[in-house]
Order: C-alpha cells, then sequence, then structure tokens
C-alpha cells in the first residue's frame, strides 16, 4: 500500500490535507496523525471494519481495546450509556485535554474497540490537527499509539513514517507531540474511581476536582499470572527498544559505580541531562533530573535512540515516582521487564 504524507502547519492554510485526511477516514482507511500526547493511528469508531484495520496494520493483541477521540463534549452521550456527574466534572477541567475516560458503553460502539469490554474509552484531543480532523471527519475516531504494537509511542513524524510506511493510506505530518507520553487513563465504570494508567494529568490533579481515586497495581509491578487485567494494556510487554533495560534505583553516586562495574561492549547509560559526562559508556538522557514533564517528553524519544545506536543492555537511572513522575517510571519500569536493581 502506499502511504501519503500530508504535511500540515497551519490548520487555516492546509484545510486541502484536513479534508483529505477526513476523507480518507470516512472511507475506511487508516490515517496517522499527532495529539498533544502521541501520535495516534485514527479509523472511525463505528466502522468495525476499518478499527479492525488498526490491529493488523499495529501487530496489536486482539484483546486490546482502543481509546475512542471526539471533539465536542456532547458526543460522550452518543458513545457512553451512564455520564456520571465525576465524568462531567473531569472533562469540565481537563477536557480537551490528555484524559481518558472509561465508561459504560453503548452499543453503538463496536466490539471491534471494545474488545469483550461493556465499557468505551472516551477522551478529546487538544491537539488542534487532531482536533480539525476529528471536527471535519464527523465521526467519533478509534485511535491507539502510532508504533507497531510493542515499540515505544511515537512522538513525532518520523517516528510514524519508520514503523507505518506501507501499512496505512496517510500520515499526517505536523510537527512534535507536546506531552510525549500517553493520557491518563481513568475508570469511572466501576465503585470507586481507578487509575489505570497515568499520564500527565496526575492523580493530585484528578482527585483535586473528584476526591480520593484507587491506583491499578499494575502501575508499577508487574501482573501476577492468574490475575484478572483491569487494563488489557497494562498485560502485554509495551513501550519497549530492542536494547534490555534495567533500571537502578540507587543514588547517582551509586548509580556511577555500578556502571564502572559493568561497562561492557553494548552497554549504554539512561540517564539525566548533565550527567553523562561522569559515565564511563556511551549516554542518552531522559530529561532533566528535577523535571518530571521533561523526563515524560523525552522518555520514548530516547528509547529510539538507544535502537539507532545499537544498544544492547541499558542501566537507566531511576526517576522519581512523584507527580508526572509515577507515569515516567511507569513506562520505564514496563519497557525493562520490571528488571529494578538496587545496588547496595
Ligand atoms: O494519549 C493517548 O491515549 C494516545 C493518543 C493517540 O490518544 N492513545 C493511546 O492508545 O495511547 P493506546 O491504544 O496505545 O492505549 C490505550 C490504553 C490501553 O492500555 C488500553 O488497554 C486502555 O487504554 N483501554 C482502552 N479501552 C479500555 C477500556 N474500555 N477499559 C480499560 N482500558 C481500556
Ligand atoms: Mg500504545
Amino acid at each position: 500500500m502506499e502511504t501519503k504524507i500530508l504535511k500540515i502547519q497551519d490548520i487555516k492554510k492546509d484545510v486541502e490535507n484536513i479534508t483529505l485526511a477526513a476523507e480518507i477516514i470516512k472511507g475506511g482507511g487508516l490515517v496517522a496523525m499527532p495529539t498533544e500526547t502521541v501520535y495516534g493511528l485514527f479509523a472511525n469508531a463505528l466502522n468495525g471494519a476499518a478499527v479492525s484495520k488498526i490491529f493488523k496494520a499495529k501487530g496489536r493483541p486482539q484483546d486490546n481495546p482502543l481509546i475512542v477521540h471526539i471533539e465536542a463534549f456532547d458526543d460522550i452521550y452518543r458513545l457512553a450509556k451512564e455520564v456520571p456527574e465525576k465524568a462531567v466534572s473531569l472533562a469540565r477541567a481537563f477536557w480537551p485535554g490528555p484524559l481518558t475516560l472509561v465508561l459504560p458503553k453503548k452499543d453503538v460502539v463496536p466490539q471491534e474497540i471494545s474488545r469483550g469490554l461493556d465499557t468505551v474509552a472516551i477522551r478529546m484531543p487538544l491537539h488542534e490537527i487532531a482536533r480539525a480532523v476529528i471536527k471535519k471527519s464527523g465521526l467519533p475516531l478509534a485511535a491507539p499509539s502510532a508504533n507497531i504494537s510493542g515499540f515505544p509511542s511515537p512522538t513525532a513524524v518520523q517516528h510514524v513514517i519508520d514503523d507505518m510506511t506501507g501499512r496505512i493510506d496517510a500520515i499526517v505530518d505536523g510537527g512534535e507531540s507536546s506531552v510525549g507520553i500517553e493520557s491518563t487513563v481513568l475508570s469511572l465504570a466501576g465503585d470507586t474511581p481507578l487509575l489505570l494508567r497515568p499520564g500527565s494529568i496526575t492523580q493530585d490533579d484528578i482527585e483535586s476536582i473528584i476526591g480520593e481515586i484507587t491506583l491499578a497495581k499494575s502501575i508499577l509491578s508487574p501482573m501476577a499470572h492468574n490475575e484478572k487485567a483491569q487494563s488489557p494494556g497494562m498485560k502485554h510487554r509495551h513501550y519497549a527498544p530492542r536494547a534490555d533495560i534495567a533500571v537502578i534505583d540507587a543514588s547517582y553516586d551509586e548509580y556511577v559505580e555500578y556502571i564502572n562495574k559493568h561497562k561492557a561492549k553494548g552497554v549504554f547509560a539512561l540517564c539525566f541531562v548533565g550527567q553523562e559526562k561522569d559515565l564511563p559508556v556511551k549516554a542518552v538522557t531522559m530529561g532533566y533530573e528535577n523535571d518530571s514533564l521533561s523526563q515524560a517528553n523525552r522518555l520514548f524519544d530516547a528509547f529510539r535512540e538507544l535502537d539507532a545506536l545499537g544498544a544492547k543492555r541499558v542501566y537507566a537511572l531511576c526517576p522519581s515516582r512523584q507527580g508526572i513522575g509515577l507515569a515516567v517510571c511507569n513506562r520505564l519500569f514496563r519497557a525493562a521487564s520490571f528488571e529494578i536493581l538496587k545496588p547496595r
């Protein structure tokens, strides 16, 4: 399949490409485009056959449901059977933006989206290109991150070109995603609100609006074999570069000492800006030590850089787990298959 590249720099000037992207999606095709979190791979959420193509293009596990993207708040009522007061309050506070809400679904949501669950995940993105294309299509749009399943989510158009050329109808070249990690996913379908995936909208942000929430156990620990997934996405190996990562949960001095003992061909460090100069191996940086947002912004890009450099084994200095740090650690620990070492 030929994959068109549609450049959109300015949604007012590049109306033609916005229309084209919307037409491809309306015709049952697949278009990758930027959102504020990561690039997504979009299809008409109400067309089961189009949604199935997403799974094929990504090699996505069949049991992993998709997020549906809307452009106006009222579209939530087209998809969700119940919209509790807490959902309305959270949407008022954080939409458009990187918060996904899981709610009981209506029958119009095809099983190709929900994959056997009776819920649907909904989000209203902030990125103006995504918003313009959704609006132009007049449809709710399904989209996972636009990477091959298991690889890091794409934050720049080149990542999407690398993963998806020949597999989808079009890729919108619309600059970089500003947040760099995927949206926060919160379920409001059970008795108490449950944080399934942390993101740049933090636990504190959410609790300041709706009070106490519960954190899914799978956020910072591997799932036990007999455990039922609260969010199917947590089950799968995820976000990982080809290199084998271990997280070093230690002070900076202990980290340097550890790498000195374990340096070898193919060994790389994943550390914070400025620290690379003290290390005896090549290093890639993931933002600033005391700035979780900058780490979120850089993490997936750093993973792809490590692959490009041919890293075989990577020692990552453990980031803070506070605030947005929870989201950074969630992605990093998974990429490391939970190999977290405490060298003391
Ligand atoms: O920022 C984002 O959320 C990006 C952009 C493109 O919007 N999308 C994204 O989609 O990250 P994806 O498919 O890579 O991750 C969706 C996550 C998965 O962990 C999935 O299991 C979970 O949301 N999910 C989707 N529907 C669900 C449902 N009904 N119940 C529980 N979890 C659900
Ligand atoms: Mg993904």
